[in-house]
């Protein structure tokens, strides 16, 4: 059995709850007591020392001098002081793993000097253990750090590593993409209550629709297209849905949508970038 590095969870809100959720699960007992995460807010400290056994505080050099690993997971905006926190802290033994969303590899160094940096796009579903993440890592992250954050992501989801250029492709994919998803179910729900359906119901089979065509997706070796093909038959009920989507240039929509969240993902990178210099 290998030993769960001594992790740091330097903000304590969404996206550390799910990780320190995920991690803990295994082996609670073990994981709690090496898991510390810092954050202001005195109820939600307790919430997860209750929920986990984990060590909290509000001092987040305290911590990541404690760890081996430190997640950087608070927002954008509040990550130049919190890099403030760490300068001169942090040696050797330490991975630092951020996921905040549009900061590169180069900006944390730039704080932190000659660390190990994993920089990570997590997503929403992380938070019932069925999240998409894909990481990359800085230029000294060694093999097996890159196998630590897989660790760390595969306990509440799927992990991909990639270069970090491809990170904002991954942000308007999978990060974003949780919410084209409850945009369509919110269409479908409409269009069944406009049908006759109760909100309810409608809700119900909406919502069950997309997680059985997402688990058909996962478990048969057929394409999305493959399957689209095998439902629809020439003359029927869903090849008419299927012809007002193309009227409506759907699959361009949604390719758009992916394109669109990626640009904008660049330009707030660039912000974010000018605001922790
Ligand atoms: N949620 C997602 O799906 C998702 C996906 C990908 C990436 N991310 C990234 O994950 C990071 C966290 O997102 P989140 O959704 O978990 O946000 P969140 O729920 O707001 O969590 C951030 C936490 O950090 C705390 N905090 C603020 N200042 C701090 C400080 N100086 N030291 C320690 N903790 C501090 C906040 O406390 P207060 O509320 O009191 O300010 C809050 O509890 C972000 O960078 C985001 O880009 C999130």
């Amino acid at each position: 059995m290998t030993l769960t590095p001594k992790t740091a969870f330097l903000g304590a809100g969404n996206m550390a709850g799910a990780l320190i959720g995920g991690l803990t699960a295994g082996d609670a007992a073990l994981g709690g007591a090496r898991v510390w995460a810092t954050d202001p807010r005195a109820e939600r400290r307790l919430e997860l020392e209750e929920a986990h056994g984990i060590k909290t505080g509000v001092d987040n050099a305290e911590a990541a001098r404690w760890a081996d690993i430190v997640v950087l997971a608070v927002k954008p905006q509040v990550l130049g002081a919190v890099l403030g926190d760490l300068e001169g802290q942090l040696g050797a033994k330490h991975l630092v793993i951020s996921v905040a969303a549009g900061v590169s590899i180069r900006a944390i160094e730039a704080k932190l000097g000659p660390a190990r940096v994993i920089r990570a796009m997590p997503n929403t579903p992380a938070l019932v253990g069925a999240g998409a993440t894909a990481f990359a890592r800085g230029p000294r992250a060694t093999s097996a750090d890159a196998a630590a954050a897989r660790d760390l992501f595969e306990s509440v989801g799927v992990v991909l590593e990639v270069e970090e250029d491809r990170l904002d492709a991954v942000t308007g994919l999978s990060g974003s993409g949780p919410a084209y998803v409850f945009r369509l179910v919110e269409g479908m729900v409409a269009g069944g209550i406009a049908a006759g359906l109760t909100d309810d119901d409608a809700t119900l089979l909406a919502v069950q629709t997309v997680a059985g065509a997402a688990r058909l997706l996962r478990e048969s070796t057929d394409t999305p297209a493959r399957l689209r093909e095998k439902v629809t038959s020439p003359g029927g009920t869903t090849q008419a849905g299927l012809d007002h989507l193309a009227a409506h240039d759907f699959h361009e929509t949604v390719k758009g949508a992916v394109t669109a969240a990626t640009e904008r993902s660049v330009e707030l990178g660039k912000e974010i970038a000018e605001s922790i210099r």
